[in-house]
């Protein structure tokens, strides 16, 4: 089963809460790992958090989540073996994977309301890296 780990700071917890029920009921394993609690708090601490787990192999892919997205996505990115972007729209998250092989996705909570957020997650969960040139761009990024 495809291990997804999410995470996100205390501007994104009901979004992420609803993520993380959506890609169950999909079939996909859940690892939410929080926060929980509704405190101010850093999404540097939560973004690295996630994209360890999936650096290290103990999670195929990560979801993650802030006010805009673009600070946790910042920080996850810092993680060697990231490839993390941040997505708007459906079409921005079906390519990140197909041409940019995107293990991470990063959603602003604040930019996205709840039924675009589940299908932009929807749009990346179910596309596939195409390989090919593409392979040799993302080898060049991981260089
Ligand atoms: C928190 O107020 C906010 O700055 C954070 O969620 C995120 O938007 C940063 O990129």
């Amino acid at each position: 089963m495809t291990r997804i780990v999410l995470s996100s700071d205390h501007a994104a917890i009901e979004l992420r809460q609803a993520i993380a029920a959506h890609i169950t009921a999909k079939g996909y394993e859940a690892v939410d790992i929080g926060p929980t609690e509704n405190v101010s708090t850093h999404y540097p601490v939560h973004g690295k958090a996630a994209a360890e787990r999936v650096a290290s192999g103990d999670c195929d892919l990560g979801i993650i989540l802030c006010g805009t997205g673009q600070g946790i996505m910042m920080a996850a990115n810092k993680v060697k073996g990231i490839r993390c972007g941040v997505c708007s729209d459906q079409f921005s998250a079906a390519m990140i994977r197909q041409h940019n092989n995107a293990n991470i996705l990063s959603i602003g909570a604040r930019v996205v309301g709840e039924g675009l957020a589940l299908a932009i997650v929807d749009a990346f969960l179910d596309a596939e890296f195409e390989g090919g040139r593409h392979a040799t761009r993302v080898d060049m990024i991981e260089e």
